[in-house]
């Protein structure tokens, strides 16, 4: 049967009405053909109120690193729930996530609880300016910090602001924003050693922070070059800036040790988010004890209402029980079962002579698809991405692929989560070929 998305546009149209611009994130409006509402979920898959059924690799844009609705993770919010929503004070439960996150990542000795990943790298960049009395952050073109007015500068340069030198644009792709905000900002290429040495050389003792995504998974899974995170380490501590790794998505995923364990560096201040909660709106802010040393003394203000909410914590405690009950054999598991799924798609593009490059690690990756005449091999950094992938063809296979039973995130990114067996990568295959043969048949690039 074709998929249709009647329920879904009809409850799209009803939401104009009532919710601004019919979506709670903005970037919910992209997906095509209209935003999905969906009914119900069950480890890989999922079902919107159409009844069509997706093997998932969107996973609340990553956060169901277990699947959807796991029963044992339904069950510990369901017990919780009985006792006690909110009570803005201490619980035990608070401890035991604690004292799990600190067991399981070297680098964090002591955390603080968010209720998003954006609160996080908020507090991170206010604790290393209050740590380090230096005003600027050093980040990554590409990299996503969170929607804040601090997490989007230099995220997507346009490339109209692309000129030769060598300090690269501070744009904030929103209005509103506070522009002195750039001011507090350097803007590093990704994967670029030298320019990395230049940009925190030019600004000898003004830069309070790096922060990266260790695998930059918003912009085409790019992972880091060898020892490139490592020269990130040896430049903070030669200078006395803070190390901050967003592990908003690779925290977990890339086992219990996070991307630092995988990659093998050590930094000062580490982001959570998506998988420590499961789906539950949870996050953190974790580091050594002495890095989280002025928000111990108060200095550097950390605060909110619903902090250390029960039900996060108490969904976050069996998440993180999954990954320890796991050990070594993650992201091991995850990575094969990714690998075997870019090889897949990479032979059903060759098959019907489509440009096709997937790149990731495996447990996550990006389909790009290189633009006529673009250069080949991996990409590295933002602009590689952006002269390269073909972003209007891959709208168009997502699309194919979406109404045959596949979702990936419209960006290009898909996860495997814990609960995609062999079965399901086959499965996703057999459905992805007539995707593919429809994309061939159909797709006429813009003239
Ligand atoms: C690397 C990274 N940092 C921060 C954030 C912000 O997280 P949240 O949406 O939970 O505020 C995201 C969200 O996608 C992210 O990918």
């Amino acid at each position: 049967m074709p998929y249709t998305f009647t329920k879904s546009s009809e409850l799209f149209n009803r939401a104009q009405h009532s919710i601004a611009g019919g979506v709670n994130s903005g970037i919910r409006k992209l997906e095509q053909p209209v935003p999905l509402y969906f009914a119900k979920g069950d480890g890989p898959r999922c079902w919107d109120v159409d009844g069509n059924e997706y093997l998932d690799y969107q996973l609340g844009q990553g956060a169901l690193l277990y699947g959807h609705a796991p029963a044992g993770l339904a069950a510990a919010i369901a017990a919780q729930a009985k006792l006690g929503l909110h009570w803005a004070a201490q619980c035990e439960l608070e401890c035991e996530v604690a004292e799990r996150l600190v067991k399981m990542i070297p680098s964090v000795e002591l955390v603080r609880f968010n209720n998003c990943a954006t609160e996080a790298v908020m507090a991170a960049f206010r604790l290393a300016r209050a740590t380090t009395g230096r005003q600027l952050i050093l980040r990554f073109e590409g990299h996503y910090h969170g929607w804040g007015d601090e997490g989007l500068i230099g995220f997507a340069n346009p490339p109209a602001s692309w000129t030769d030198s060598d300090e690269l644009p501070r744009t904030h792709p929103s209005k509103g924003y506070i522009p002195e905000v750039a001011d507090h900002f350097v803007v590093a290429h990704w994967n670029d050693v030298e320019h990395l040495r230049r940009c925190v050389d030019r600004h000898k003792g003004e830069i309070a922070a790096i922060i990266f995504e260790p695998a930059l998974c918003n912009t085409c899974c790019i992972e880091p070059v060898k020892g490139f995170l490592q020269t990130v380490r040896e430049l903070c501590d030669r200078d006395g800036i803070m190390m901050i790794s967003d592990e908003t998505i690779t925290g977990f995923r890339f086992g219990g040790a996070c991307a630092q364990g995988y990659y093998g560096y050590k930094p000062d201040l580490t982001i959570l988010g998506k998988a420590i909660g499961g789906g539950t709106p949870f996050a953190a802010i974790g580091g050594t004890k002495a890095a989280m040393a002025k928000i111990i003394s108060g200095e550097s203000i950390h605060a909110g209402t619903l902090n250390g909410n029960p039900l996060c914590l108490a969904a976050s405690k069996w998440c993180l029980d999954q990954i320890i009950a796991r050990g070594d054999t993650l992201p091991v598991s995850t990575n094969a079962l990714g690998r075997k799924l870019m090889a897949g798609l990479t032979a059903l593009a060759a098959k019907h002579n489509i440009p096709f490059a997937p790149q990731g690690p495996g447990l996550a990756f990006h389909t790009v698809m290189p633009k006529p005449g673009a250069a080949t091999g991996p990409v590295m950094n933002y602009r590689e991405y952006v002269t390269r992938h073909d972003a209007p063809r891959w709208a168009h296979l997502r699309r194919c692929l979406l109404e045959e039973g596949v979702r990936a995130i419209e960006r290009g990114l898909w996860s495997i989560s814990l609960a995609h067996t062999e079965a399901d990568i086959d499965e996703t295959l057999r459905r992805a070929a007539p995707a593919f043969a429809r994309h061939a048949a159909e797709y006429k690039p813009a003239a």
